[in-house]
């Protein structure tokens, strides 16, 4: 279970506001609160299906193609990787942020590239994917991890609202060695995990590494 911070000082709420699921707290009531984002983050293509070119792309295997998000969170690595075309399903533990996700997608399912290229969005499974990882009906080419790590400093002026309200609200996921342990016994070839640059590598050392900006991806392959 991920530990609740400890005391919890703010208060959220969900609420729909202009067709969509929102998180909202005290400071974003005014703006708007915060939703899952379904367009491309700036700098990625829209066109379909994406070009595999970023550190993502490359470290969950440009050849993979069915591939499972255990943490699927705000969603922005799953969307990428729903763009870039792979066959992806979803797993989340927070029934806060199941909602929000469920409404990105849903939102998703009406956009006209989806519905003229009949896409299945991706499937999303409620719950934790420790358990719902030793169920899989298949095996993934690749399973994504990218749980929360304790911060390095007490605030970094880098971290996103929408991140540190995750934070706030779900603490770190202090089980992610077990989840590690899950997805490396679940996976048809590799498991990735996205970790904070200071971090030691979750399932010791990984075949291969991919630096990016205070990220890495660490890839175990079977
Ligand atoms: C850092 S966020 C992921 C951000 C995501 N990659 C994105 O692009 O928005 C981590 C998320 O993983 C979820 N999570 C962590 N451990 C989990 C587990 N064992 N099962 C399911 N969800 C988990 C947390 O609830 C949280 O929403």
């Amino acid at each position: 279970m991920a530990k609740l911070p400890d005391p919890v000082k703010q208060s959220f709420f969900l609420c729909y506001r202009e067709g969509c699921l929102k998180l909202l707290d005290q400071d974003s009531l005014k703006k708007g609160g915060l939703m899952v984002e379904i367009e491309p983050r700036p700098g990625e293509q829209h066109s379909y299906p994406a070009p595999k070119k970023d550190l993502l792309a490359v470290a969950v295997g440009k050849k993979s193609k069915t591939i499972v998000d255990a943490t699927t969170g705000w969603a922005q690595d799953s969307l990428a990787l729903f763009r870039m075309g792979y066959n992806l399903t979803c797993m989340e533990r927070s029934p806060v942020m199941s909602a929000l996700i469920n409404d990105g997608f849903q939102r998703l399912a009406q956009k006209d590239w989806v519905v003229n290229r009949e896409l299945q969005v991706p499937t999303l499974l409620s719950g934790n994917a420790i358990q719902l990882l030793t169920h899989l009906s298949f095996s993934p080419d690749c399973i994504y991890l990218d749980p929360m790590f304790p911060p390095k400093r007490k605030k970094s002026a880098l971290a996103k609202k929408a991140m540190l309200v995750l934070r706030d609200i779900l603490g770190d996921d202090e089980d992610r060695e077990a989840l590690f342990a899950a997805a490396w016994q679940a996976t048809g070839r590799r498991v990735v995990v996205k970790s904070p640059d200071y971090a030691e590598p979750l399932g010791g050392k990984p075949q291969e590494s991919y630096q990016g900006k205070l990220l890495r991806y660490d890839v175990y392959i079977k």
